[in-house]
């Protein structure tokens, strides 16, 4: 697969985004349903094509930081945050600056903006030769499982999108990590394809500086996040979470060698980031006839585990007591 698009699709992308339209784009994370950022009427067909909540905002990509610049206000801190992890799986969230060409449903009628430089090499190509920020949420069914792959995208939103881009499977395949950089102390609103362990390791001081923050940032107040629901990400079958083995009709994802009852394994070597890059191919194959459940082995709370363990605690919420 190669790695990067023709003058002819950047091209076509560029002119559905100019007309208001969605096209589905790969990124190291996972695919996102993109649109003009600034357009009301694009932003709101993604709302729509997701059936997903308006009070939920979405996140802006752009390709630099100038661009950035232009429509986030920036701290000392939150320059550093760019400098240090951009382009990557970071989202930052920041103030709006007042003249933000955004339009107000990507906020959501917030006055802080969700923001990302994406290092994939199809997205950047698209961000540099358009004109705008592109707001995109990952390109699911409101509360599906997020695609990391074209083929994931066409099997949860189908046809409905004019453009699908495909740019092979997402080397992380879990959702950027999300900090809010709008209070005094940094707190990461959702764990993600950054782990902790290396904002840390680069940020460390600064956190450490504020005397709250290295707890506030393991607890995560997950619900800051509008739309962090306790539900989310889910297969339709039944997920049992911390499973040695499975019961009856269930499927088993395992995780680490020596597990003879295992239908897939999301890591044989035990490696958290082979299986976040994994997590969402594996659930949505097991979710499938003929198995009526999921057990998913325990996964450790180091690295990308914390953002694995996250996903699938939502996954497991069951439907009635999700928010
Ligand atoms: O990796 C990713 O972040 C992917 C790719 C496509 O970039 N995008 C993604 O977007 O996961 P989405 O919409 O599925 O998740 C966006 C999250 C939501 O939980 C939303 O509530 C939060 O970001 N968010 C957006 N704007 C916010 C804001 N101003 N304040 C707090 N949370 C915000
Ligand atoms: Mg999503």
């Amino acid at each position: 697969m190669t790695n990067l698009l023709t003058a002819h699709q950047i091209h076509q992308a560029c002119e559905l985004w100019r007309h208001h339209e969605t096209v589905a784009v790969p990124t190291e994370t996972v695919y996102g349903l993109a649109a003009d950022a600034t357009s009301d009427q694009g932003v709101a067909s993604i709302f729509h094509m997701k059936g997903r909540p308006q009070f939920n905002p979405l996140i802006v990509h752009v390709a630099t930081l100038e661009k950035a610049l232009e429509i986030a206000v920036f701290s000392p801190l939150a320059l550093q945050y760019a400098a240090a992890f951009w382009p990557g799986p970071l989202t930052l969230v920041l103030p709006r600056t007042p003249q933000s060409p955004l339009s107000h449903l990507v906020s959501a009628g917030l006055d802080t903006v969700a923001i990302r430089i994406p290092a994939h090499p199809m997205t950047q190509q698209l961000l540099q030769a358009y004109e705008n920020p592109i707001a995109a949420p990952s390109a699911n069914r409101s509360n599906d499982i997020s695609p990391t792959s074209a083929a994931d995208v066409y099997s949860s939103l189908g046809k409905k999108v004019p453009l699908i881009l495909d740019g092979g499977s997402c080397s992380i395949g879990l959702e950027s990590t999300i900090i809010d950089l709008t209070e005094d102390v940094p707190v990461v609103l959702r764990p993600g394809g950054l782990c902790i362990e290396e904002l840390k390791a680069l940020m460390g001081s600064i956190m450490e500086h504020e005397q709250q923050t290295s707890s506030t940032v393991l607890k995560a107040p997950i619900f800051k996040a509008p739309g962090m629901m306790k539900r989310h990400y889910a297969p339709q079958r039944p997920l049992r979470l911390r499973a040695e083995r499975p019961y009856p009709g269930e499927a088993f994802l395992a995780f680490g060698p020596h597990h003879p009852y295992a239908d897939l394994n999301l890591s044989t070597t035990g490696c958290v980031r082979e299986a976040a890059a994994s997590l969402f191919r594996m659930m949505r194959q097991l979710d499938a006839p003929p198995f009526t459940g999921i057990a998913v082995s325990p996964i450790p709370m180091t690295g990308l585990g914390v953002a694995i363990n996250d996903r699938l605690t939502r996954a497991a919420t069951p439907a009635d007591i999700s928010s």
